[in-house]
């Protein structure tokens, strides 16, 4: 069934993919609003929103997901029925060092926003909405060389703190259709790329470090395999799901794009070479890297470990606006010599 949107919610909208969905929707849907409610955490940053400050079908919210009144007091003033929820802690290595803020954000702070939306689109005169979830493929676990790609009846297999509580926060969702009937969907998507993308990240740390010229760390022989999606594929992919999805739903968003870690970085310095000529790349360093010893040849694909904090270097304000346009500018690259498949394709899983 058709569900028609008019005032959404993103949470999470000033981090990396839920700020590419602000732009995104209100280009695309001029007459519709958008507010944006984020705590700003580490990742967040409110200037990836600065081109919409204007418009007055946007607004931005600082506020945390785990405070279940204000998300409540929002649906209701905002008259929301599309609440679309990006907000939580989603780095693997920083979950490895600290799982605790991983759980409560992505657990509890899911549980929060679900508490909210049940008693103002249920529990009150009822209203017609849709709750979306945004969730990662890492809740099924790696999937070995050669195998056929992840569906969406693969069982959870999460293998990090963050991907368990991706996974626990997916089961949370579905169980607040299934008891109280709130119209849910969830979407399990792969690596994204684009602009906004916080330096911690794969590309965005690979560019910034070939600006700094630091060394670029790249975990292992490098063969790890991933699936890239561009963030507007990945958009496109949710609004299909908001508006046609079948409730109770999951989807699969993927890129069909799968790249070796280490021929991204080649690609990226390629990139470097023609579009910042007068960077010199430490190059040679690329193999040079220690590599942390692991016991399994299966969790090498989990666990990419960029071996340096590139926030923790360089002044962080900085850092994002020196990598900002690099970033765009390359990642527009990357889509033009094909890197980037321009047709997500959504699959959906009928429970
Ligand atoms: N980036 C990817 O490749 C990828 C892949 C699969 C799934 N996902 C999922 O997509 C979503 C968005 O990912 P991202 O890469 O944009 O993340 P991000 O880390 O760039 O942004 C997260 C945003 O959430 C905000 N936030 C964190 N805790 C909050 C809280 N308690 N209350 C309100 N806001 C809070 C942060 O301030 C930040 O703006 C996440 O749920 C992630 O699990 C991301």
């Amino acid at each position: 069934m058709m569900h028609e949107t008019k005032n959404l919610l993103v949470t999470g909208g000033a981090g990396f993919i839920g700020s590419n969905f602000a732009h995104y929707w209100l280009a695309r849907y001029p007459a519709e609003r958008v507010v944006v409610l984020d705590a700003l955490t580490y990742a967040g940053n409110r200037e990836n929103l600065d081109a919409l400050e204007a418009n007055p079908n946007f607004r931005f919210v600082h506020g945390d997901i785990l405070d279940t009144g204000r998300v409540e007091r929002l649906l209701r003033e905002e008259q929301i029925d599309t609440l679309v929820h990006f907000a939580a802690e989603s780095h693997v290595d920083r979950s490895i060092h600290g799982p605790d803020a991983f759980l409560k954000t992505n657990i509890e702070g899911t549980h929060s926003l679900l508490k909210a939306a049940k008693r103002v689109w249920l529990d009150g005169e009822g209203r017609a909405h849709r709750f979306h979830h945004v969730s990662t493929d890492e809740v099924y676990g790696t999937l070995e060389p050669d195998a056929p790609a992840f569906t969406e009846t693969h069982p959870y297999q999460p293998n990090s703190p963050y991907a368990a509580s991706k996974a626990g926060s997916d089961h949370i969702v579905r169980s607040y259709h299934h008891t109280y009937g709130l119209n849910t969907t969830i979407s399990n998507c792969s690596n994204n790329y684009g602009p906004y993308q916080f330096p911690e990240k794969l590309i965005p740390l690979m560019i910034a470090n070939c600006l700094d010229g630091k060394p670029l760390p790249v975990y292992g022989d490098g063969r790890q395999i991933r699936d890239w999606l561009y963030v507007d594929d990945h958009n496109r992919g949710i609004d299909l799901i908001i508006r046609n999805g079948e409730t109770d739903n999951t989807y699969n968003i993927g890129g069909n794009n799968e790249w070796t870690n280490i021929d991204i970085v080649a690609l990226i310095c390629d990139l470097m070479d023609q579009h910042h000529p007068r960077v010199s790349l430490p190059r040679e360093r690329f193999w040079d890297i220690p590599v942390p010893k692991i016991d399994s040849p299966t969790r090498q694909p989990l666990l990419p470990r960029p071996s340096c904090a590139h926030h923790d270097s360089v002044p962080h304000i900085a850092a994002k606006l020196l990598v900002r346009n690099s970033v765009m500018m390359t990642t527009m690259t990357l889509r033009r010599v094909g890197c980037a498949i321009c047709t997500p394709y959504v699959t959906p899983y009928r429970s």
